[in-house]
C-alpha cells in the first residue's frame, strides 16, 4: 500500500498522506491540501470524495458486497430480526441474549405517543404525504423530550433518546397513514413483535378482530433489515452533516427522512410502483420505456435502475427479487407489475446504454411489489425505507459524535461576479 500521494501544481509538488481501511480501500487524505497550496479539491455530488472512516457498514460496489458490523445481509436477513440487527449496528456487536432481552423491552415500554401528538396528526391536511407528517413528528419530539436537545448528554441519556425513537417511530408511521384515512389510531399492542405490533397498527379497525399474518410480518422483517444501513448515502450524510453541528439526534433524524423523500433515493421506491403502474395502462410496452430512459431529451428515467455504488448488482435487489415470488405466492396474490418489473430488468440487462454504464435493479426496484402485497399503500413506501433505515441512521450520527468529528462544511469554487460598485437605484 502506498503511504503518500504525491500532486504536482505547477513545478510545485505536495506530499499527502495515504489511509488504508479495515477492506483494504485506500484514500488520499487532502485534509491538509490547501493549507500547504492555496487549492482545495472539487468534487460535485461527492462521487469520488469519503466524507469520513466509518466502522458500522462495508460495502463493495463491484464485488456486490453489503455487511453490517462485518456481517453479511444475506445471513443477517436469513438469521436475524430487525431489533436484533438494530443493536448489532448502533452498539457494534451481536448482543447476548440478556442484552437482547433488555433492549427488546426498553423498546416495547416506549411504543407509545404523547396524547398531544393527536392534535399535531389532526393539524395536518389528510392528502399530507406521510413522509412530511413523520419527519414533522419526529422534530416535535424534540419538544415533548427537551432533554434530548443536548447531544453530549449522558451515555444513559442518549440509550434513552435512541429507544425513545425507535419504539415511537412505528407508531408515528402509522397514525400518519391512519390520519390519512381518517381512521382511529390504533395504540402499541406490546405483546407483539416489533413487525407485528407495526403491522397491527397499521391495520386494524375496531370493527373488527385483527390477526396479524406472519407471512407479512416475517417479509417486513427482512425488508427492514435490508434497508437498516448503507453506509454514506444521501440521507446518512444527511444526519451526520446536521448532526455535526450538534444539533440533536431528533433533529438529524428528521432531516435524514427529508433527503431519503427524493425520488432519486429512498423515494424511488413509490416511484418505481408509479413508473410500473403507468406503464401497464399504456399496454405494458417495456421496450418503449426502456427507450425513453435512454433517450436524452426525454426526462424519463427508469426508476429503480442504477446506483452511485454498485455497479454489477445491488445485494439487496437479488434477495428483495426472489423474496418478492416467495410472498405474492404465499399471500396468493398476482401483481401483472411483477412480470413487467422482470420483463424490464431483463431487457435492460441486455441493453448496450445499460450495460455501458452499469446500470442494474437497485433495492428500489422489487421491494414496492412486496409492500403493495402486504396492503402498504404507495405513498407510504418510502415510510417503509425510513423504519428500515433508522438503525443506520442513528448508528452513523452516534459514531460521528462520538468521534468528535468537526462541523460539515464544505469549500467552493466561486464562478460569479467580480467585485463592481453599488448602483443607485434611480441610475439603473
Ligand atoms: C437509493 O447511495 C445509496 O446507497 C442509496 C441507497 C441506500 O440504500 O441508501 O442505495 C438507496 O437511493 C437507491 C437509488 C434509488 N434511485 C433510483 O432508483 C432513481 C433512478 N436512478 C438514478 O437516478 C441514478 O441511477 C442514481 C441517482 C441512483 C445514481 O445516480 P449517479 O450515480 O449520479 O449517476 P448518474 O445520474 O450520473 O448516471 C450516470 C449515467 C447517466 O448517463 P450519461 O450522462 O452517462 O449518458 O447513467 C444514466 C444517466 O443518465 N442513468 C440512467 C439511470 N440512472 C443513471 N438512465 C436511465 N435510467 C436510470 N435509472
Amino acid at each position: 500500500m502506498p503511504n503518500s500521494a504525491e500532486i504536482k501544481i505547477d513545478d510545485k509538488s505536495y506530499q499527502l498522506p495515504v489511509i488504508e481501511g479495515s477492506e483494504h480501500e485506500i484514500a488520499v487524505d487532502i485534509s491538509k491540501l490547501r493549507g500547504q497550496s492555496g487549492v482545495i479539491t472539487l468534487d460535485p455530488g461527492y462521487k469520488n470524495t469519503g466524507s469520513t472512516t466509518s466502522a458500522v457498514t462495508f460495502l463493495d460496489g463491484e464485488k456486490g458486497i453489503l455487511r453490517y458490523r462485518g456481517y453479511s445481509i444475506e445471513e443477517l436477513a436469513e438469521k436475524s430480526d430487525f431489533l436484533e440487527v438494530t443493536y448489532l449496528l448502533i452498539y457494534g456487536e451481536l448482543p447476548t441474549r440478556e442484552a437482547y432481552d433488555k433492549f427488546v423491552n426498553d423498546v416495547k415500554i416506549h411504543t407509545m405517543l404523547h396524547e398531544d401528538i393527536k392534535g399535531i396528526l389532526e393539524g395536518f391536511p389528510s392528502n399530507a404525504h406521510p413522509m412530511g407528517v413523520l419527519s414533522s413528528l419526529v422534530c416535535s419530539l424534540t419538544a415533548f423530550y427537551p432533554e434530548s436537545l443536548d447531544p453530549n448528554r449522558s451515555s444513559q441519556g442518549v440509550y434513552l433518546s435512541i429507544i425513545r425513537i425507535l419504539a415511537k417511530l412505528p407508531t408515528m408511521a402509522a397514525w400518519a397513514h391512519k390520519n390519512e384515512l381518517g381512521h382511529p389510531f390504533n395504540y402499541p399492542d406490546n405483546s407483539l413483535s416489533y413487525c407485528s405490533n407495526f403491522i397491527k397498527m397499521m391495520f386494524a379497525v375496531p370493527a373488527a378482530k385483527y390477526e396479524v399474518d406472519p407471512i407479512v410480518s416475517d417479509a417486513l422483517n427482512k425488508l427492514l433489515i435490508l434497508h437498516a444501513d448503507h453506509e454514506q448515502n444521501c440521507s446518512t450524510s444527511t444526519v451526520r452533516i446536521v448532526g455535526s453541528a450538534q444539533a440533536s439526534l431528533y433533529a438529524s433524524i428528521s432531516a435524514g427522512i427529508n433527503a431519503l423523500w427524493g425520488p432519486l433515493h429512498g423515494g424511488a421506491n413509490q416511484a418505481v410502483i408509479e413508473m410500473l403502474e403507468n406503464i401497464r395502462a399504456d399496454g405494458g410496452d417495456t421496450k418503449k420505456y426502456l427507450n425513453k430512459a435512454k433517450d436524452k431529451e426525454d426526462p424519463f428515467r427508469l426508476m429503480g435502475f442504477g446506483h452511485r455504488v454498485y455497479k454489477n448488482f445491488d445485494p439487496r435487489a437479488r434477495i428483495i427479487k426472489k423474496a418478492a415470488d416467495q410472498v405474492l405466492e404465499k399471500l396468493g396474490v398476482d401483481d401483472p407489475v411483477l412480470e413487467i418489473a422482470k420483463g424490464l430488468e431483463e431487457a435492460a440487462l441486455h441493453d448496450e446504454y445499460f450495460i455501458e454504464r452499469k446500470l442494474y435493479p437497485n433495492v428500489d426496484f422489487y421491494s414496492g411489489i412486496i409492500y403493495r402485497a402486504m396492503g402498504i399503500p404507495t405513498d407510504m413506501f418510502t415510510v417503509m425505507f425510513a423504519l428500515g433505515r433508522l438503525p443506520g441512521w442513528i448508528a452513523q450520527w452516534k459514531e460521528m459524535r462520538e468521534n468528535r468529528e468537526p462541523i460539515g462544511r464544505p469549500r467552493q469554487i466561486y464562478t460569479g461576479e467580480n467585485e463592481r460598485d453599488y448602483v443607485p437605484l434611480d441610475q439603473r
